[in-house]
């Protein structure tokens, strides 16, 4: 344990220093409350014991400064015989204990260690509790799923180091927080995060926007510009929808990522770049590569390290975490008081599929706060969309004729319903009498669903 001694006697100070070194405690000495506070304040100091009564800062004002510095250090302040108010006055203001000179070696040493023992118990708290908030979410990211917590081990490892990363998943998965989270938790924090989005801009000027121009290199170039490039110099660039990017534009930046610099659309010197490099893709980038329509040597280079963001239906432990992360959000924004979900509404999360992932529970939230006027949301209140949605809708379905996909859907739908009609025909938003018509056409055999 670490102590810090203040007194402004040298007799005093000398004999505390013998006591507590030989019990075996590491001692820093000061001979006064102003350099004890500098000390305590730039240290790191478990426990402090200081007099009360000194020249200039005195104990309280110590007491006062440590606490405001690091609640978790211990103060003891030691007072002469017949100061007993000063004594009260310190524990008030936060002090472990107090000790009246004169004292007995076993009495100090005694308070000496339940504070030790007093300051360890804090720590590990918090500590503790660090750990469980880092778990819960990182930076803005929530999730404590398994699969998130994966994620943010891997963000860990990655934010402070240069590698290009390739974050993928489905659309409101949170990939463009992810690149944030690597960018505002890594060394390159004070510099910019710049994101492009390589799907939202007009073919025509994305190049100019992604690496500058100079004026007069194109008709309507009447100024030279600055690239994203060049703007994200000394921070991080976000290529947000790569696997859009048009394929003479997807050499032009494999160039700029193999020789990490840029040249501005008709200049003919280039410029050094200190960029990191974050990519992301919701396309399933591989089966571009296979097609061909996406360049295996830039994929290889985006994809030095990979990212997978899972989708919400597959990290359901999140939902209720998320959902109370949003209706904390929107019931701020919008000025509400608390608010909260009933059993059934979270059911009615749990069993929707989310195919706009966390944007779309977000959505679901923030309409219902704005139209909630009670304390309660229910299940009616989320308007979850229509149950034909909801029910999983997955990529081998895309090639699926209608009336395969239909049938499909009726039977899923049966399956959920343990083969009851009317549900279904409720969850799929026809009548009774269509559903009967189509499990006819289809031949399905609605019995085997039921439950017995
Ligand atoms: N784990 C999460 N915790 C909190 N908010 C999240 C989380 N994931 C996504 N969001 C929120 O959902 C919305 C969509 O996230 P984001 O823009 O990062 O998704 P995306 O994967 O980039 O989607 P897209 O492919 O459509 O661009 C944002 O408002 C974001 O704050
Ligand atoms: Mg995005």
């Amino acid at each position: 344990m670490h102590i810090l001694v203040i007194d402004d006697e040298k007799s005093q100070r000398d004999i505390l220093e013998d006591i507590l070194t030989d019990a075996g405690y590491s001692v820093v000495i000061a001979e006064n409350g102003d350099e004890g506070l500098e000390y305590a304040t730039s240290g790191n100091f478990d426990l402090v014991l200081s007099d009360l009564k000194m020249p200039g800062k005195d104990g309280l004002d110590v007491l006062k400064g440590v606490r405001d510095f690091n609640p978790e250090i211990q103060v003891i302040i030691m007072t002469a015989f017949g100061t007993i108010p000063g004594a009260v006055n310190a524990i008030k203001g936060g002090a472990f204990d107090y000790l009246t000179k004169p004292f007995k070696k076993e009495e100090l040493l005694h308070v000496v260690r339940r504070a030790g023992e007093r300051h360890a118990l804090i720590s590990e708290n918090r500590k503790l509790k660090d750990e469980i908030s880092k778990q819960y979410h990182y930076q803005n990211i929530i999730g404590k799923s398994a699969a998130m917590r994966e994620i943010y081990k891997l963000i860990d490892r990655i934010k402070d180091v240069d590698t290009t990363v390739l974050i993928s998943g489905e659309s409101g998965t949170g990939k463009e927080l992810v690149a944030r989270a690597i960018h505002f938790s890594g060394k390159r924090s004070n510099g910019p995060f710049v994101a492009i989005n390589c799907g939202a801009i007009p073919e025509s000027l994305i190049e100019s926007e992604l690496f500058g121009h100079e004026k007069g290199s194109f008709t309507g170039a009447d100024k030279s510009h600055i690239g994203k490039f060049e703007q994200a110099q000394s921070g991080t660039i976000f290529l947000d929808e790569i696997g859009t990017m048009r394929a003479d534009l997807q050499i032009k930046l494999l160039r700029v990522l193999q020789e990490r610099k840029v040249e501005r659309v008709g200049s003919q010197t280039s410029t050094e770049l200190d960029v990191r490099v974050l990519a992301a893709t919701n396309d399933d980038l591989e089966l571009k590569v296979r097609e061909g329509s996406f360049r295996t040597d830039l994929y290889h280079r985006l994809n030095v390290f990979h990212i997978k963001l899972p989708k919400l239906s597959e990290r359901k432990d999140d939902i209720l975490l998320l959902s109370n992360h949003f209706i904390n959000k929107y019931t701020e924004r919008y000025n509400k008081n608390q608010i909260a979900l009933t059993q059934a509404a979270f059911k009615a999360l749990d069993n929707y599929a989310f195919p706009g992932n966390v944007r779309e529970l977000e959505n679901i939230i923030e309409k219902a706060i704005i139209l909630s006027d009670g304390p309660q949301i229910d299940a009616a209140d989320l308007m979850i969309p229509d149950a034909v949605h909801s029910i999983h809708y997955s990529d081998k379905d895309a090639s699926k004729s209608l009336p395969e996909l239909e049938e499909k859907l009726i039977y899923d739908a049966l399956k959920e319903n343990f083969g009851s009609l009317k549900r279904t025909a409720k969850k799929l938003g026809i009548t009774y009498k269509t559903l009967q018509y189509r499990i006819k056409k289809y031949a399905i055999d609605k019995n085997q669903f039921k439950q017995n």
